[in-house]
């Protein structure tokens, strides 16, 4: 039995080149997956999980705003990576010096397009963090200096994991315009061409070593399984997601080749998470298919302070009807480390020296 492993497209730098940088800087754009505060200062969003039973395993025990019981994959990564986990843009003073250890600007409810997510009343979206980003940059230059932020942003390593909530808190909730407007074709063409552009907005602000997280089998999430008759996955919107991927790796392929210095890289979650759904034993899991903690769908999917925990919660794969529990993050976040100094054959000409 082989155990998959995660596949990265276009590597023409060596992921071991983030690990191994000397001062090693990262900046963080997502959604809830990766959001670790955020959406706390947003006085009216309606995504957040500041309350029980979220942060039970974290360290401390209490919710700080992650959407899970304990640490997210990027916590988890930054502790292998030696570096901690770089905080929430909006609880950072917004001083230069906290600015260039990096910020992590990810918000719950986030998507690649504006309007995903418009029920949770306020989120920052992916075009919100990049406008952040900017400022961010802006502070920096103005204390640094142009050449010395340059080298700064052209140095640091851009983590992006956005597109879920494009599926689950958009295209595929009924009531939402986009389901309704498009085909799924025209859906994702309209996903793809906004990412092309906010990643060349990134580049053109500095960002050249990007790892994009690709989309893990949406169609297998307690909060889809509900809506199948028997609780299994939804072959659809599986279909779906992969369809998403392969279009963002050829995109990031297209950018590669069009930006000079851009060392962009698909992350491919897809087959591992997938794998971890289908063979929880594998990995010392006994539950994939329903959350921990009993969620209604009908109302969220987050657990809630009065939501029964499962016992063991090493056991599940999913802590919420959402979100995997600390255990699956630390099995993603050790896959996706130890990939990081397998080295992929390179698709296409280095254009460094
Ligand atoms: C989002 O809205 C802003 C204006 O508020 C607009 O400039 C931008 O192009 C929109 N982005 C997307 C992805 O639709
Ligand atoms: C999950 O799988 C187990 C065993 O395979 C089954 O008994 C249970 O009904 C399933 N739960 C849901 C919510 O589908």
């Amino acid at each position: 039995m082989s155990i998959p492993r995660l596949v990265f497209v276009t590597c023409i730098f060596s992921l071991g080149e983030i690990a191994l940088a000397a001062k090693l800087v990262t900046y963080i754009f997502g959604d809830s997956l990766t959001d670790v505060g955020n959406n706390n200062f947003l006085q009216y969003s309606l995504a957040k999980s500041n309350f029980p039973w979220y942060g039970i395993d974290y360290s401390g025990g209490q919710a700080t705003g992650r959407f899970t019981n304990g640490r997210t994959i990027g916590d988890i990564i930054s502790s292998k990576l030696g570096i901690p986990s770089p905080p929430a843009y909006l609880s950072v003073p917004q001083n230069v010096d906290a600015l260039l250890k990096g910020v992590n600007y990810a918000s719950g409810g986030a998507g690649i397009l504006n309007d995903t997510g418009l029920y949770f009343l306020q989120r920052l979206t992916f075009d919100d963090q990049i406008k952040s980003f900017k400022k961010t940059k802006v502070a920096i230059t103005a204390k640094l200096g142009e050449d010395a932020a340059n080298k700064h942003f052209n140095e640091a390593t851009y983590f992006i994991g956005i597109g879920s909530n494009d599926y689950v808190n958009n295209f595929l909730q009924p009531f939402m315009a986009d389901g309704q407007q498009y085909t799924h074709d025209e859906f994702i063409e309209l996903l793809i061409s906004t990412l092309d552009q906010q990643l060349k907005r990134l580049y053109q602000l500095g960002a050249q070593k990007m790892v994009f997280h690709g989309l893990g089998p949406l169609g297998c999430i307690p909060s889809q399984r509900v809506k199948s008759k028997r609780g299994q996955c939804l072959k659809q919107v599986n279909e779906w997601i992969q369809q998403f991927n392969s279009k963002v790796q050829k995109l990031i392929i297209k950018l590669n080749r069009g930006l000079p210095n851009a060392k962009l890289v698909f992350a491919d979650t897809y087959p591992l998470v997938l794998d971890l759904i289908d063979n929880p034993s594998t990995y010392g899991f006994k539950v994939s298919n329903t959350s921990c903690c009993n969620v209604d769908t009908s109302i969220g999917g987050l657990c809630l302070p009065n939501s029964k925990l499962c016992k063991n919660r090493n056991e599940y794969v999913f802590w919420d009807a959402f979100h995997p529990s600390d255990a699956a993050n630390a099995i993603l976040a050790e896959k996706f480390f130890s990939s990081l100094f397998s080295s992929a054959p390179s698709a296409a000409p280095s254009p460094s020296p």
